[in-house]
């Protein structure tokens, strides 16, 4: 028998999950796992997230579930998936441990994503040391499973580059094949990153331009209504501008007809064709895509203990698979003393 590959991916349990996870990741995982070629584990990544929360901790108690609903929502399925909890895998930490060794602080410093991090949380000299090592407590993530194939958006490739370099480092000194060098999945480049509401470049929770796989339609319509359109298309006769108009970047994505969204186009770069109007449409677009993902959701959130159980049980087998692994790089190194 073949062994099958194996997928490794996670969120930080900050908050719920929106469109952008959806459309940058989410998706993907779903198709992966029901291709059956895989192997697939989905990891809560509660330590990472206590990286930046250490002080507000029952952000990230409340979030696990609602990452866990999420997942339930958009269709990952326990039978399919393991779904676990980064807290509960002891052998992460020590994993951590010794990468640590093979990593250095200015290797660390060049991490593209997490400048960008440090920047955005305004964290100037105070970087919790934990946040600033985050990536490596990744490369355990990802190598504590031997993951080949790692679904998630763009802005996570720093961190495949680094785990790569520390299975190479870390094989080569103990002269062993035993870490696997992850591949990163991505969307295609023009699903990869939806703007926010707003246009920001980024959808974000902490940027208030999101919408969520939990809105209920008003929310979701209001906030359509809301959106950045092309700001010098002040009549309905004025010619407005498609490129950088969020409502058909969005319709770009969510839409499925395509032709009849180019002749939306066509008609507002003409002139003649009101924000009101592809506001409608997208509404409409929108409500059809995440009806089905918030009934889901809502029918999982009735039984919290049922989801709770479904966690414990991804966690417990987790547990076995990185513990195994674990063991094999405790005798690599030779600390395996007593065995
Ligand atoms: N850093 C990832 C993010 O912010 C979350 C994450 C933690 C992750 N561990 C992982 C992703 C392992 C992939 C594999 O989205």
């Amino acid at each position: 028998m073949t062994e099958k590959k194996v997928i490794l991916t996670g969120d930080r349990p900050t908050g719920k999950l929106h469109i952008g996870h959806y459309v940058g990741s989410l998706r993907n995982r779903v198709a992966l796992q029901n291709s059956g070629e895989y192997d697939t584990y989905l990891l809560i990544a509660d330590m990472q997230a206590l990286t930046d929360n250490a002080r507000d901790p029952e952000k990230i108690q409340h979030s696990l579930l609602q990452v866990a609903l999420d997942y339930l929502a958009v269709g990952i399925d326990p039978e399919k998936s393991t779904i676990c909890v980064q807290s509960q895998l002891p052998a992460l930490n020590e994993l951590t441990m010794h990468y640590l060794n093979l990593v250095t602080v200015s290797r660390l410093n060049r991490n593209p994503t997490v400048k960008t991090e440090i920047k955005q949380k305004k964290f100037g000299q105070s970087v919790p040391a934990g946040f600033f090592i985050y990536p490596v407590s990744q490369a355990a993530d990802i190598t504590a499973f031997k993951a080949n194939t790692v679904p998630v958006g763009a802005d996570q490739e720093p961190m495949l580059e680094q785990t790569r370099e520390i299975v190479r480092t870390f094989n080569s000194i103990y002269n062993q094949p035993i870490l696997v060098e992850p591949e990163g999945y991505f969307p295609p480049k023009e699903m990869g990153r939806i703007p926010g509401l707003d246009g920001n470049a980024k959808m974000s929770k902490s940027l208030g331009n999101a919408i969520y796989l939990a809105d209920d339609p008003d929310t979701i319509q209001k906030k359509v209504m809301s959106m950045y359109t092309d700001p010098d298309h002040i009549h309905i006769e004025d010619p407005g501008k498609v490129e950088g108009n969020t409502v058909f970047t969005y319709l770009d994505i969510f839409a499925k007809d395509h032709e009849h969204v180019e002749e939306l186009k066509q008609q507002y770069r003409h002139g003649g064709l009101g924000d009101v109007k592809i506001k409608r449409y997208l509404n409409e677009v929108l409500q059809a895509e995440l009806e089905p993902i918030r009934t889901r959701r809502e029918a999982f959130a009735k039984d919290p203990a049922a989801v709770y159980d479904i966690l414990r049980a991804g966690s417990e087998k987790a547990r076995q698979v990185t513990n195994q692994t674990l063991e094999e790089v405790r005798d690599a190194i030779g600390i395996n003393y007593f065995k």
